[in-house]
This record gives C-alpha cells, structure tokens and sequence, in this order.
C-alpha cells in the first residue's frame, strides 16, 4: 500500500469518535502527522471530555504513528484560531484540515426552539467558517513566502440531509447545505493558493445515528464508518491537487459524486403574475425533480 500522505500534517476536528475518529487512524496509517481535535461533547453538544480524543492519539501512537491531541471549541473564533496555531506550533506547519465536528438537536420546525437552531448553526456552519478562515490566512502567507501553490487541503463534512433535505432537520440541514455553498465558494477563492476545498457527505453507523432503526450484521458493516475515510485521504492527498469544489457521499456501500443545483427550464420575464405562475407551472413538469434522501429523484 503506497502511503499517500506522508510527512503532512493534519487537523480533524471532532475525531475522537465516529467519523472523525476513522479519518484520524487512516490519516495516520498512511503518514500524515494528526491533530486530534474533540471537545468531548455529548451529541446535543452539552458537555466536555478530554478522553475520546486522548484515546484516539494513543491507538495512533501504538500503530507507529505521530498524533496530539487537541481540546479546542472549534465553532468558536478564538479556539479555532488557538486549533490551527497548535498544528503549526507542534509540527511545524499545516497541510490538511478535515472540519469534521459535528452535533445534533433534530425537532420538527413547528417546534424547534432558538437555542437548537443556534446550537446546531453554531458547531457545524460556524466551526466550518472559523477553522478554514484562519487555516486559509496561514495558506496564502505560506503561498505569498513560497511564491507558489501550497498543496493545501480543506475537507469540509455536509450530509444528505443538507445536499437532499430530511424532515425533522431545518437546523442541521441547513447548515450542511450552507457547508456544500461555503465549499464551492471557498474553493473558487483558494484556487490562486493551491488549496482545494470539497466535501464529504458521509454515511456511517455512529452513536449520531444509531437507534434510529435495528440494523442486521450485513446492514451495519456496510455502515462501519471506516467506509467514508478512503476518499477524505486521497483527497486530502498532494494527488488530489486538480479535484476542487467537489461534494463527494461516501459510506453505506458506494463512493458519489454529488450534482449541484443548476438552472432548469427558463423563459424570459413576465409582468402578470397569472401568466408568470402558468409558465412557472409548465416548466415543473418539464424539469428533473428534487431527490430524495437517497439522491434520486422523488416520484
Ligand atoms: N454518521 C452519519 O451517518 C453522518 C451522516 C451525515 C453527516 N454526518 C456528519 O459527520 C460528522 C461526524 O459525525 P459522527 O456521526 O461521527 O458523530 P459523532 O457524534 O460520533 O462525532 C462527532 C464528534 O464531534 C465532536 N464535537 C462536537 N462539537 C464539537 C466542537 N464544538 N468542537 C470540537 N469537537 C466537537 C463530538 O465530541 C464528537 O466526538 C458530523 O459533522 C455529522 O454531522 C454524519
């Protein structure tokens, strides 16, 4: 197995469990040099842990490789700075961040209250926002210093939940799908530095999902979260240099790339409502439908 990532340096965040935790061991087994970050939370995001973390850099170090661990709130300006400047303290440099942390407080709009709209923005979209910013600062001085590409990476975590919409989930979806715009955008502006911007819509049986239903044997290997991390390495990978602003599934037994919105049917611009509503109306049935969870189109 050739190593793909050796001698780079790598922060996941949130990756003392689930998927986080499995991008972290792959990331190590094929060299990269690891910042575990995790704050330990429960997944509403109450409470803090240090030992998920911990325990991840220790099954590192048994395997031969280099981690640390990392206690840092990444949805919060001043950790995700204090996050990116102890990668570059410890080892010197940063090639790859993996914005991976993530939390659930899943209700029905009709019922959602502020602080679950709040919480659930905050972790995800804003601990997408702030690690990349300060990460993107440190790439285009190291750009500028170098006087070329840099070779960085940003792996950003969305969800079918935001790319294809589930109910009970307002929250979380919208903030996966302001994480897929967040990537495409940051990856057209990145480009001039070498740093390319995707992301991962994973699949995987963690405590996030477990419970929802009972799973047979079968339907929990395919599951094992261990499936989602073979495409975030080779992304975040010197290889992957010409691959940019992607949304790629991955997990539950198959690697996707995702398709983006784009413009359908068009006519030109009407004054009367009426009409403009007929030909609006017209145009549905001659236009692809949204997908369902599954990424295929409703009936
Ligand atoms: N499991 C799935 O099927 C699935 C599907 C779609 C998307 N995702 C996404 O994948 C990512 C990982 O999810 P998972 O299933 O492994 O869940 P998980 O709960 O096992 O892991 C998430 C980790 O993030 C950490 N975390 C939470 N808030 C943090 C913060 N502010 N700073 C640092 N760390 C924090 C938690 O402590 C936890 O260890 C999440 O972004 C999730 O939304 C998962």
């Amino acid at each position: 197995m050739s190593r793909l990532c050796e001698g780079r340096v790598a922060i996941v965040t949130g990756a003392g469990r689930g998927v986080g935790r499995e991008h972290a061991l792959l990331l190590a087994a094929h060299g990269a040099k690891v910042v575990v970050n995790d704050i330990g939370a429960a997944v509403d995001g109450s409470g803090k842990d240090t030992s998920p973390a911990s325990e991840v850099v220790a099954a590192i170090k048994k395997a031969g490789g280099e981690a640390v661990a990392n206690g840092e709130d990444v949805s919060s300006w001043k950790g995700a700075k204090a996050l990116i400047d102890a990668a570059i303290a410890h080892f010197g440099k940063l090639d790859i961040l993996i914005n991976n942390a993530g939390i659930l407080r899943d209700r029905m709009l009709t019922n959602m209250d502020e602080s679950e709209w709040d919480s659930v923005i905050q972790v995800h979209l804003k601990g997408t926002f702030a690690p990349s910013r300060h990460a993107a600062a440190y790439w285009r001085d190291e750009s500028k210093k170098i006087g070329g590409p840099v070779k960085g990476r940003i792996i950003n975590t969305s969800s079918t939940s935001g790319i294809y919409g589930n109910v009970g989930q307002t929250n979380y979806g919208a903030a996966k799908a302001g994480i897929a715009a967040f990537t495409i955008i940051a990856a057209r502006e990145l480009r001039r530095y070498g740093v390319t911007v995707n992301a991962i819509s994973p699949t995987a049986l963690t405590r996030m999902t477990e419970g929802l239903r009972q799973l047979t044997p079968e339907e929990a290997a395919i599951r094992d979260p261990k499936w989602v991390s073979p495409t975030v390495v080779y992304l975040a990978s010197e290889e992957a240099q010409d691959i940019t602003g992607r949304v790629i599934q991955a997990g539950l037994g198959r690697i996707a790339v995702c398709e983006g919105w784009r413009r359908g049917a068009e006519v030109g611009q009407v004054a009367d409502p009426a009409t403009a509503g007929s030909l609006v109306r017209e145009m549905i049935t001659k236009v692809r439908k949204n997908s369902g969870m599954d990424g295929l189109e409703l009936d």
